[in-house]
């Protein structure tokens, strides 16, 4: 608004040296303004002003418009990535007792039954599968543990990270020198909507937790692609 009054005056003070090149009101004023502005000083500034306000005002009403405009697609495009808000995390129990998955003659898909979040309903419990809601690049991370019982058992913690059925990346850990273990996968990858990733157990290993989460599973959206 203050823009708007400075212009104004600006305009009228240069339109008024145009009309009197000395500033001395008594000089001839410009013809170049129509016939009031060699008629009517009185009524050519008045008319340079009625110009400059039209003029202004088209300004000021086109910049709006197109201001309003890039708000709206601001404002979509962040609608675009509130609703596509996808975190997934989940260990596979909440027991009191130490409970173990495995070992199996084959491989089998680890369940998460203990869910911390699942914002976008990626995860189904039912099928231990994490399934991307949307298109995107997501960071997955699993960490597995085990526990053998007692020194000198046999410990086998192996399973890896699967997508669409196909094995990824893997970590295993089989020995008889500790008890317990522990390994982590982290990875970013992108997803297409409905591409499914899973952890799978390997045959043979075995997958033990408790209420302290030792495993965890997530999968969580980075950002949005189309
Ligand atoms: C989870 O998977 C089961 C078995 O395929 C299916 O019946 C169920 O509808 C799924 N749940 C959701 C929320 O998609």
């Amino acid at each position: 608004m203050r823009a708007i009054v400075l212009m104004c005056l600006l305009h009228a003070a240069l339109a008024r040296y145009d009309g009197n090149h000395f500033g001395h009101s008594t000089s001839s004023p410009p013809p170049k303004e129509g016939r009031e502005c060699i008629t009517d000083q009185g009524a050519c500034g008045c008319c340079v002003m009625v110009q400059e306000v039209n003029r202004l005002t088209t300004y000021f009403e086109t910049s709006l418009n197109t201001l309003e405009m890039e708000t709206m697609q601001t404002a979509q495009r962040l609608n675009n990535i509130e609703a596509s808000r996808v975190a997934f995390s989940s260990s596979m129990n909440n027991a009191d007792r130490m409970t173990c998955f495995g070992p199996f003659p084959d491989n089998r898909l680890v369940p998460y039954d203990y869910v911390f979040i699942n914002l976008g309903d990626g995860y189904n419990a039912s099928t231990n599968i994490f399934t991307a809601p949307h298109s995107g690049v997501y960071s997955i991370a699993l960490t597995i543990y085990s526990d053998a019982g007692s020194p000198g058992n046999t410990l086998a913690a192996c399973a890896s990270l699967q997508v669409n059925g196909k094995v990824l990346v893997g970590s295993s850990e089989r020995n008889k020198q500790d008890q317990e273990d522990s390994a982590t996968i982290v990875v970013a990858l992108q997803l297409n909507t409905g591409e499914e990733v899973a952890v799978r157990l390997s045959a043979g290993c075995f997958l033990c937790d408790d209420k302290n989460h030792y495993n965890t599973f997530s999968a969580f959206l980075l950002y949005p692609t189309p």
